[in-house]
């Protein structure tokens, strides 16, 4: 993607740690304009690297006043009027270039949160902030901020105010340096798209030529580059739509020399192998080795009841046979992979690198623990993160593009550790791993036929280790009980329990019952996360 950055056309974002930051990124994303956001303390280098159309500071939780205050580097004022790039700050961003430009920010005596109703001062026509809007006009807008503009550097204009009176938005046409108090990206300023889009087409002269197919293209030369003929590549594939896009981008640029494994580790869902590898073989003809490694999984995870412990067995059978794999394949091949290709994603890369003074900290204790497998560190294999620009969205897009079949970009996520963290307690108890997966399959079944699988983030079934009495057929059984799950989410981080109506739960519970030998309870969990979490271990 080195590439993709280097267009003038990039709309670079320094991050000073509002929670709103990457949605301006989306945001500007979907107007098809490349937009990429980084640390606002990253130095000059990083920024003139990347050669952007147009900077956007953004909000942030400081005061300009406290100390260790984040801000650009020396020299930025210069770089991008020696270039001619436009600057646009939101919030604290505006702030910054009030105090660092010579004007003054007071510590606000009138604090401004919430909705509030700002006045156009200054209409430049085309050329303004505000593009066509006449002086007078009103819009409702997202403020949030304590400190206030009190005096302007010499050459800036107040384009809007507050009721209140206090700065809205500046402009300096001349220097190209403009800002805005509030925050244009959120739904609760309706406007401020609108605002945003003029900016960067009308005011900064950019071109909405961001499409997937250049992102493709450019991901496969830059990939054909990396590579050397001679040199071979591995990719894990889970089953899950990243590291089958991934893996399918890569084969697209370098064929066979490729190497996938699918490992089945006995705590798939039902028909989950076949179902995958159809996809892998039939649909996207990735060249992939099944390894059907049920026995080894389950016999380590004999008696094992702590989810913990169960997640660090599963995680290390992974590596042991990622590793056999990559010696059969130098064997075959006769030499060492040198690459391996991984599913990473944009919100992973942007996470692991909290901007300064944030609150927000470093996530790679969260990704270890979700990212079952890894591969043993000796390997010394090279990355090829091919996703690692792209918000999931973009990826299914991408996905798309390259004939991922629909049906499978729009699965729900399913955890790397599997049926393993569903069924509670020991997995190898009786036969629970395969009613959990009778179970799962007529919930998921029932959800698709009632055409609410999309509105879902995801949905399935747990193996509760305990008994209850039931009657069945005249007969008192003493038998196993089910929940179902089901949540809404945006990325997982937290979610809301997803309100089925009543008879399509007493459906799917009366077929459970009377189709799952074994079953005579079913029961819903209706927790939010948090408290709970999406899986139940
Ligand atoms: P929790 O249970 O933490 O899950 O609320 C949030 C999301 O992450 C998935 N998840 C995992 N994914 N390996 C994964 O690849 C894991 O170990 C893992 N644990 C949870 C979970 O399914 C949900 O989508």
């Amino acid at each position: 993607m080195e590439h993709q950055t280097r267009k003038s056309n990039l709309v670079l974002i320094l991050d000073y740690g509002s929670q709103y930051t990457h949605l301006i990124t989306r945001r500007i994303r979907k107007l098809s304009i490349f937009s990429l956001c980084i640390s606002g303390t990253s130095s000059l280098k990083s920024i003139t690297d990347l050669n952007p159309r147009v900077i956007i500071l953004s909000g942030g939780p400081h005061s300009v006043h406290s100390e260790n205050a984040p801000s650009f580097p020396d020299g930025f004022v210069e770089y991008v009027e020696k270039n001619g790039v436009f600057v646009l700050g939101i919030c604290y961003g505006l702030q910054l270039v009030v105090q660092k430009l010579g004007g003054e920010v007071k510590v606000g005596e009138r604090q401004e949160y919430g909705r509030m109703e700002i006045v156009v001062e200054k209409n430049d026509n085309e050329a303004g902030l505000f593009g066509m809007k006449s002086v007078g006009d009103t819009q409702c807008v997202w403020m949030s901020h304590g400190d206030e503009v009190v005096n302007l550097p010499t050459g800036f204009s107040v384009v809007a105010r507050s009721q209140q009176g206090s700065v809205a938005a500046i402009e300096n046409s001349m220097r190209k340096f403009y800002g805005l108090q509030y925050h244009p990206e959120v739904t609760h300023s309706p406007e401020g798209m609108e605002t945003l889009q003029h900016f960067l087409f009308n005011v900064c002269g950019i071109t909405a030529d961001w499409k997937m197919e250049d992102v493709m293209e450019e991901e496969i030369k830059v990939i054909n580059e990396l590579v050397a003929p001679e040199d071979h590549v591995i990719c894990a594939l889970s089953g899950g739509v990243d590291s089958t896009v991934a893996a399918t981008l890569v084969h697209k640029a370098i064929g066979d020399r490729l190497h996938c494994i699918f490992v089945d580790n006995g705590l798939l869902r039902f028909k989950e192998r076949e179902r995958v590898m159809g996809t892998f073989e039939r649909d996207l003809h990735l060249p992939v080795t099944c390894v059907d490694a049920t026995e080894q999984f389950l016999s380590k995870l004999k008696g094992i009841v702590d989810p913990e412990a169960k997640r660090k067995i599963i995680g290390k059978e992974f590596i042991c046979i990622f590793d056999e794999f990559a010696q059969e394949l130098e064997q075959t091949i006769g030499r060492k992979p040198v690459y391996l290709v991984q599913g990473t994603l944009y919100p992973d890369v942007i996470e692991s690198c909290p901007p300064p003074g944030s609150g927000r900290s470093h996530s790679h204790t969260i990704k270890s623990h979700h990212n079952v497998g890894g591969l043993p560190k000796d390997m010394k294999l090279k990355l090829i993160e091919p996703l690692k620009l792209l918000f999931k969205d973009e990826v299914r897009e991408l996905g798309k593009i390259l004939n991922v079949p629909e049906a499978f970009l729009k699965r729900h996520p399913f955890p790397g550790p599997g049926l393993a963290v569903r069924v509670l307690g020991d997995v190898t108890q009786g036969n629970a791993l395969d009613i959990l997966r009778q179970v799962d399959e007529i919930f998921i079944q029932s959800i698709k036929d009632a055409g609410l699988y999309d509105s879902i983030w995801q949905a399935f079934a747990v193996f509760l280790p305990i008994r209850s009495v039931g009657v069945q057929g005249d007969q008192r059984t003493h038998s196993h009980v089910v929940a179902l799950r089901a949540v809404t989410s945006q990325d997982g981080m937290t979610a809301d329990w997803y309100n089925f109506e009543h008879k399509f739960l007493d459906d799917v519970a009366r077929k459970i019952c009377n189709s799952v030998r074994g079953v005579n309870r079913v029961v819903q969990d209706i927790t939010s996360k948090p408290p709970s979490t999406i899986e139940w271990e």
